[in-house]
């Protein structure tokens, strides 16, 4: 029996500044503006500026969710940074983070599982606050995909953009009450969650170098057809099980908040689970795959507009290289 529940306590994002849309690509490689929106949904995305690094991105998030939650840096005592784009192969690019926010207690470290590199990040800081471990988490994904795409492949090049969003989480106590929610069906914070992974898969969706094999970083390799086959039937199952641990079913779900990967992929969830569309947040059209930056980005725009209220419950998903995926389900 766990002692304490993870609470959000505010969430926050960053895009840089350049769009790259499709007309763009379209003078890069043999693409078409209609193309990449019939089959994906993308209309543009956001590019790092040179020199512009997976950390400054993700710092901005993380002082943007700072500011809202009216807390101190200093509050903080872990930091999980979702990335498959570090900006070195080591140290963890979360230490980076952590010194330019001043603190110098408490841990930080990078977790990487491709785009759903957030759910694992919120599944991770959860045990972390349910055991005692941690009071305050930090919890980032930030990405610049950018680097690893090879600007030449038409057929990954146009799917994928840059971006940081972050969520702080705050220990509860599990009894306690909590901010005028006693009467709801079920208490404010993480509810439930599950993680999966399938290697057999590694070779569908991977990066072709790396400091032990070939020394380079190597560019982003996808068979796309493969990956879509199994999206849909991977994610309807693992939020199926979630749902059960919860004992909810999906109309208890004010809000969907997926990982934004292609347009098709979440309408066919959304079909598959049930779920009206209304209640999905989507982002990919002006985004594009941020990976493990595009469900705190999503949640982020979603805060922004005023949809997702405290009480609301709110269902995350992804899937991505491994492949890996899982579920995340949270009273707001
Ligand atoms: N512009 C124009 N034509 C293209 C492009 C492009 N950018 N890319 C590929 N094509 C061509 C192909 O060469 C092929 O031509 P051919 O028939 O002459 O050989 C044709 O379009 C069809 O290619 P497919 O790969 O079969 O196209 P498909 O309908 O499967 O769409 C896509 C490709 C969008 C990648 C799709 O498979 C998909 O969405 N897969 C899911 C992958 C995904 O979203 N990955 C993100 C990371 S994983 C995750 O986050 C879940």
């Amino acid at each position: 029996m766990s002692s304490f529940r993870s609470v959000v306590r505010a969430v926050g994002g960053y895009l840089p500044e350049k769009i790259v849309t499709n007309e763009d690509l379209e003078k890069l490689v043999d693409t078409s503006d209609s193309w990449i929106e019939e089959r994906t949904g993308i209309k543009e995305r956001r590019i790092a500026a040179e020199g512009e690094l997976t950390s400054n991105l993700g710092l901005k998030a993380a002082r943007q969710a700072l500011e809202r939650a009216g807390m101190d840096a200093t509050e903080i005592d872990l930091i999980i940074l979702a990335t498959s784009t570090p900006d070195n192969t080591f140290p963890a690019t979360a230490v980076t983070i952590q010194a330019e926010l001043g603190i110098t207690s408490g841990a930080a470290f990078d977790l990487q599982a491709v785009c759903s590199g957030f759910v694992f990040a919120m599944t991770t800081a959860d045990q972390y606050i349910r055991t005692g471990q941690a009071k305050n988490v930090l919890v980032i994904g930030a990405e610049t995909f950018s680097r690893i795409l090879d600007w030449e492949d038409r057929t990954t090049c146009v799917l994928f953009g840059d971006g940081a969003g972050a969520v702080i989480l705050s220990s509860v106590p599990e009894d306690g009450p909590e901010l005028g929610m006693e009467d709801s069906k079920t208490k404010r914070g993480i509810i439930a969650s599950r993680l999966r992974s399938d290697g057999r898969y590694r070779d569908k969706l991977y990066v072709d170098g790396g400091p032990s094999s070939t020394q380079t970083t190597g560019f982003l390799r996808m068979h796309g057809r493969e990956v879509f086959r199994h999206a849909v039937t991977n994610i309807s199952d693992v939020i199926e099980e979630t749902l059960e641990t919860a004992n909810l079913s999906i109309d208890d779900i004010d809000w969907f908040v997926p990982h934004q990967a292609n347009e098709r992929i979440l309408v066919g969830t959304a079909k598959k689970i049930g779920l009206p569309f209304e209640k999905v947040i989507m982002t990919v059209a002006r985004h594009g795959n941020t990976s493990a930056a595009s469900i705190p980005l999503a949640l982020n725009e979603a805060h922004e507009a005023g949809k997702i209220k405290p009480g609301d419950m709110v269902l995350l998903e992804a899937m991505g290289g491994g492949f890996t995926w899982g579920a995340v389900l949270v009273k707001w």
